[in-house]
This record gives structure tokens, C-alpha cells and sequence, in this order.
């Protein structure tokens, strides 16, 4: 892992009006994750963990505060440059992982890279066969397993081999034992490449296998 600070997260605030309430989410989160490590991020529902990663994956502009990522201000560039920014360097895997479900698994893998611009399919398919579903490239997600979909979307968030990669639950819907399978094959395929990583999880036992685990409490991150 290199010194050099990749993300940063300063004075992080996001909160969220409903009718005449305002729930507090972050209230002044400070973070900095160097490049290359991996980072587990923990906390009770409903702590703010899926607010906190999208807004430092370039998601969810904060109330206040900001986000550098390579020393450079996220949230201050012209919506263009962000997008591509996202499409370019960053991957991510969804809490509910949002699999088109008109595509077959393959096609779902290829679509950021498309979007890119490669239309080459020979990089989707070796994706696939490190997470263990070369047999179910042609399927639609609708009859893929829950497990199945969860690692074809980690295929996709790393084929456009990004710098950061955004995990949010990633094994939430996974018994524990294929959940760790998962978790495994993305650790792997990170470190192999260097890349940094950022992981939610409310489990505390899988947290132990990252650099790093933080947990977030009461709107703030504790250690
Ligand atoms: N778009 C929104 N509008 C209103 N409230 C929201 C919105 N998004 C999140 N919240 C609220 O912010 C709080 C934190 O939500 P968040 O999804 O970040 O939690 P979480 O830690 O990821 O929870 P879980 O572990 O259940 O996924 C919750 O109370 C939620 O209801
Ligand atoms: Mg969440």
C-alpha cells in the first residue's frame, strides 16, 4: 500500500428533510484512504454507511464538506468530467445490485466498458470465470440466484480495471459461506491489481479481512 492518500472525506455532512423533519446522517465525517487499501466500513443500519460510500464515490454530493480524489475536488468538477471520472476509475457494486435485467449476465459485465467505448467481450468473460459463472453467461439475471447476481455485479465493477473499487454489502444477500466466496474472489482481484477499496458491511467478522475497519456511529466514524 503506497502513502499516498487517494480519497479523501472532509467535514462530511448529509442529512435528509422529511415533511418538517430533518434526520442528521453524517455530521462531520473525516476520512482518507491511501490508495491501495482496503477499507471496511461498518455500522448498524440505518447508521448512514450507504450515504457515507455514495457520497464518496461521486454519487451523493454532501450538504457540506467535500471529497478529493487524487488530491482533486470531486464534487467541484463540471458534471461531465465527474461521469466520466465514475465511468473511468471507479467500479461499483450495489446494495441491491442493479443488474439490467433485459441483459444476459455477459452483456450486464460489458456495459461500462461499452460505455467507455470497448466493445471487446474477452475481458467480461474472464471475469466471469474468476467469480465462478463462465456456465451462466447467457442467462438473464431473473434466473440467476441472488449469490449469481451479486458476483456478476462485481464482475462488472471491475471491468473497466478501475483505481477505486465501491462495495456496498456485497455478501448481504449470501449465506455465510458463499458470502465469504465473494468476498474472497473481489479481495483478490483488488489486491492482485492494487487497486483501493472501499467496502459497507455490517458484518464485523468479514471486516476483519480488509487493511482496515471503520465504524460509523452516531453520524461520525469510530475506530
Ligand atoms: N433519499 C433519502 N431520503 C430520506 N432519507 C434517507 C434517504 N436515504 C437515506 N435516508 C435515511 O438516512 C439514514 C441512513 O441511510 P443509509 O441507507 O445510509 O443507511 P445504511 O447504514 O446503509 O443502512 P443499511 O445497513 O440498512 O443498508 C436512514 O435513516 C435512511 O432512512
Ligand atoms: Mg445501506
Amino acid at each position: 500500500m503506497s502513502e499516498e492518500i487517494h480519497i479523501e472525506g472532509r467535514d462530511l455532512h448529509r442529512s435528509f428533510q422529511i415533511g418538517k423533519k430533518v434526520i442528521e446522517v453524517l455530521r462531520g465525517v473525516d476520512l482518507r484512504v491511501r490508495r491501495g487499501e482496503r477499507l471496511f466500513l461498518c455500522g448498524a443500519s440505518g447508521a448512514g454507511k450507504t450515504s457515507l460510500l455514495y457520497t464518496l464515490a461521486g454519487l451523493e454530493r454532501p450538504n457540506r464538506g467535500e471529497v478529493l480524489v487524487g488530491g482533486r475536488s470531486l464534487y467541484d468538477q463540471p458534471a461531465h468530467d465527474q461521469a466520466r471520472l465514475r465511468n473511468r476509475m471507479m467500479g461499483y457494486v450495489f446494495q441491491s445490485y442493479f443488474l439490467l435485467p433485459e441483459l444476459t449476465a455477459l452483456e450486464n459485465v460489458m456495459l461500462p466498458a461499452m460505455i467507455g467505448g470497448n466493445r471487446s467481450a474477452e475481458r467480461a468473460r474472464t471475469l466471469l470465470e474468476r467469480v465462478g459463472l463462465e456456465a451462466r453467461s447467457h442467462h438473464l439475471p431473473a434466473e440467476l440466484s441472488g449469490g449469481e447476481q451479486q458476483r456478476v455485479a462485481i464482475a462488472r465493477a471491475l471491468i473497466n480495471d478501475p483505481e477505486i473499487v465501491f462495495a456496498d454489502e456485497p455478501t448481504g444477500n449470501l449465506d455465510s459461506r458463499t458470502g465469504e466466496a465473494v468476498m474472497g474472489a473481489l479481495l483478490e482481484m483488488v489486491t492482485e491489481q492494487k487497486r483501493t477499496l472501499v467496502v459497507v458491511t455490517h458484518d464485523l467478522h468479514l471486516a476483519e479481512s480488509g487493511d482496515r475497519k471503520l465504524i460509523l456511529a452516531d453520524g461520525r466514524l469510530v475506530k
